[in-house]
């Protein structure tokens, strides 16, 4: 592929959006063509799965119903957005991708890891990844922080601590997995300088790529 595809995975309140947000800016500021987009959602078809997953009326939602759905609100994204975005040599910031579907599915839900990278390979087409940064933060700083800025919390945000800390080692262990792509980065850290080390590692690639 042409363009440069960036994924963000953590915690929800580890910092995803507003490093996305710093980047993009950044970016477009160098002259890039570049895209955002986040998952679940991001397509028509993919926004309306989204409210299926995040409503609190599918407080019963059965693990498997819950993996596909997130399977195919990717596979609608990856064909509709982001290949066709990469093939035009356009960098691609992705808020979650598949790594989340792993971290939260196959090893949080106990679906299976192995499994759901499989199958989320096959969803996706097989792409992956160029960069994918992890920012890491402790379950007890990401609530505290989701409690400071007030916002209201989707069906899978409520779930209990035990939950969130077996997707916290979760992302560790995918991430230690694949070090060619994962960068692992304290999201405790001051916001500038997680953003100095993501902007040292995009330009870096970018340049590698002939993109800069
Ligand atoms: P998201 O909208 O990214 O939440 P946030 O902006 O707070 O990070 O994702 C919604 C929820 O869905 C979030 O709790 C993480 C969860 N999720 C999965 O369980 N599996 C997945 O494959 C994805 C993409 C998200």
């Amino acid at each position: 592929m042409k363009g440069l595809f960036i994924t963000f995975e953590g915690l929800d309140g580890s910092g995803k959006t507003t490093q996305i947000k710093l980047l993009h800016d950044f970016l477009r500021g160098e002259g890039l063509d570049i895209i955002v987009t986040r998952e679940p959602g991001g397509t028509e078809i993919g926004d309306r799965i989204r409210d299926i997953l995040l409503s609190k009326k599918h407080a019963g939602m059965n693990y498997r119903t819950e993996a596909l759905l997130f399977l195919a609100s990717r596979a609608e994204l990856v064909s509709k957005t982001i290949i066709p975005a990469l093939e035009k040599g356009r960098v691609v910031i992705c808020d979650r991708f598949f790594d989340s579907t792993v971290a939260y599915q196959g090893i949080a839900r106990g679906l299976g890891e192995e499994q759901i990278l499989n199958m989320s390979l096959w969803a996706t087409e097989g792409l992956i990844p160029d960069i994918t940064f992890l920012l890491s933060v402790k379950v007890s700083m990401g609530d505290e922080r989701i409690k400071i800025i007030n916002r209201k919390r989707d069906r899978i945000e409520v779930e209990k601590d035990l939950f969130k800390e077996k997707i916290y080692q979760g992302y560790l262990k995918i991430a230690q997995k694949n070090r060619d792509r994962f960068v692992i980065l304290n999201g405790g850290d001051d916001i500038q300088i997680v953003f100095d080390k993501i902007k040292d590692k995009v330009l870096g690639v970018l340049k590698e790529k002939k993109l800069l």
